[in-house]
Parts: structure tokens; sequence; C-alpha cells
């Protein structure tokens, strides 16, 4: 049995619980949500769809889940610019979860934003070890950056690493041809912009981010040990500590159990660099 918790149950936490289910990831849900009308109406919801699966909402159930996917808290709209600029707004919902997740033994998959700054508060604060402990984004983003290489006839495995957000990092090095840099930065304003498109045309992101956690779902229950994008704890890898960002990592059932270091060329080092720096200041007041 595989038992999935989320927690803020809104546009995300809502499909995502749907998702899991109906494709048969998982057989167990804890849901909770502080808006308890909207709580109601997703598990009727849920309930309605035919599925025979036990849905929980008692929030002290989530400690035994195998994995707790915290979607909790304010989302952009246009005129919140970047997902930084949501650091403050979310803190109340993230420190929550801090309480939420006493005793927790799963893995965390983190999704609120400033993703990273808030996988690195949960991480922190909650004592979960930093293998347990994935930020949600970089599958997104790097599937974003597959389309924007698609569109333009480029091929190769899309990643895109560092921060989720402004300091986004796509890897062109390790593409089949050679990117010159003004198409770099082109593709990097094109993705940038990406989820704020989405946002204005209807309201928020849904099938992009609710597809990709499915899918980081199975991978942990399955042990699927699968290389994906995503946001770790960083102790010293690519030179960076004291906070989260995204990374190449292999992902299994005790979560991320090797990240790897890559070889980036100097345009990707300045980015990664940059987006270091700027994660790291967000993490620092998040916890402060
Ligand atoms: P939403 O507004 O539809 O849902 C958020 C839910 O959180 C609401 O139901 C609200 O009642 C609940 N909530 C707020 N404070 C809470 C608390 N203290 N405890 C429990 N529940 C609480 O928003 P949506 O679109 O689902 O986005 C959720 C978060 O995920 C946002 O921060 C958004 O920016 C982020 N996001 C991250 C993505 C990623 O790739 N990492 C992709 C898309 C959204």
């Amino acid at each position: 049995m595989a038992r999935l918790a989320v927690v803020g149950v809104g546009r995300i936490g809502g499909e995502v619980a749907y998702l899991t289910t109906s494709l048969g990831i998982v057989d167990e849900l804890v849901l909770y949500d502080s808006a308890p009308d909207l709580l109601r109406a997703q598990v009727l919801d849920l309930e309605h769809t035919g599925l025979q699966i036990p849905i929980s909402t008692d929030a002290s159930e989530i400690r035994d889940a195998d994995i707790c996917i915290f979607s909790a808290g304010l989302a952009r709209n246009p005129s919140i610019k970047t997902r930084a600029d949501l650091l403050e707004a979310n803190l109340s919902a993230t420190k929550d979860g801090i309480s939420l997740l006493k005793g927790f033994s799963g893995i965390l998959v983190t999704v609120t934003n400033p993703m990273d700054a808030n996988n690195f508060l949960l991480c922190t604060k909650t004592g979960i070890t930093r293998e347990r402990c994935i930020g949600f984004g970089g599958q997104l983003d790097s599937a974003r950056f597959g389309l924007a290489l698609r569109n333009r006839g480029i091929t190769g495995f899309p990643f895109v690493l560092g921060e989720h957000g402004e300091h986004q990092v796509p890897i062109f090095s390790s593409l089949s041809s050679p990117v010159n840099n003004d198409l770099r930065e082109e593709i990097l304003a094109e993705l940038r912009g990406a989820s704020m498109e989405v946002i204005k045309g209807k309201g928020g992101t849904v099938f992009g981010p609710a597809i990709h956690l499915a899918h980081l779902s199975r991978i942990i229950l399955k042990d699927a040990r699968e290389l994906i994008a995503c946001s770790a704890v960083l102790e010293g890898e690519y030179g960076l500590s004291g906070c989260s960002l995204g990374v190449p990592a292999r992902v299994g059932f005790n979560g991320i159990q090797k990240i790897e270091e890559w070889d980036l060329d100097d345009w990707e080092w300045a980015k990664m660099n940059d987006a270091g720096r700027f994660v790291k200041d967000l993490c620092t007041r998040a916890v402060s």
C-alpha cells in the first residue's frame, strides 16, 4: 500500500491527488488544507470518481505517509512577478508545515514557492534528512526547456538546474549540437516567462506540475532511481552549501540517492554561481 499525503489541496495539490490515484500510483490519501470547505469539496470530488480508496483528513496521519507533497500557500498572479516575491507571504504556511511534519518518516516533496527556499526551510527546521527533502520544479522547467528546443529543431536531453525561478540554468553543453550565447539568452528569457503566460491565461499552472509530480511519486514508490532535475539541500556540491538548489539527482524510495556533479561550461557556471548566490540569500532570510 502506498500512502500519499498532500498539504494544501488547491489547484496543484488537488490535481496531484486526483492524478496519482486515478493512475494507480498511490492507493491511500491523507489530505490537509487550512480551508475546511475546500478540503471537504476536494474529498467529495475525488470520491465521486468512483475510485474506492481511503481518504483521511486527519493531519496526524501525515507522519505515516510514504510521500508528503507540500503545496500549501499563495500562488503567483500577474501582479506577483517572481516566485521569490512569495517568500514572506508563504512563510507562515511553510512554518505550519514544520509542525504538520513532526515525526514524518517518508519523502517530503516541496512545491510551494519560492520552492528552493521553502525546501531548505522545511529540511532545516523539521530535521528530515536532506536526502528525504526533494524540491519540485526542475522536471517542469526541463519539460519547458525541451519544448523550446523542439520548437527550434534542437535535439538532446533537456535539463534545467539552478533556481526554480528567474535564476534557472538550462544546460546546453550536453545537447547534441552547440548553441551560441545569444540563442541561449533568448531561450532563457522564454523559459523565465513560460509559467506567467499560463497564469495570465488561466489563473495558474496545473497540468504541467501535476503530471510531473505524479511521475516523481511513481519514481519514489517504485524505487526507479531515475535521474531528474530537483532541488536538493547542498553540502558542497557545485561549490555551494547553506541552500537548496536545482541539481541532477538520482531518486528512489529513500529519496535523493546521489547528486551528480556535471562539467558545466563557462556560461552555465556563471549562471549557476548567480543562482547559488541568489538562492542562498533567500534561504538565509527564510530560516532567520
Ligand atoms: P492554490 O491557491 O490553488 O492552493 C493553495 C492551497 O494552500 C489553498 O487551498 C490554501 O487553502 C492552502 N493553504 C494555504 N495556507 C495553508 C496552510 N497554512 N496550511 C494548509 N493549507 C494552506 O495554489 P496552487 O496553484 O495550488 O499553488 C500552490 C503553491 O505551489 C504556490 O506557492 C505556487 O506558487 C506553487 N507552485 C509551485 C510549482 C513548482 O513547480 N514548484 C508549480 C506551480 C505552483
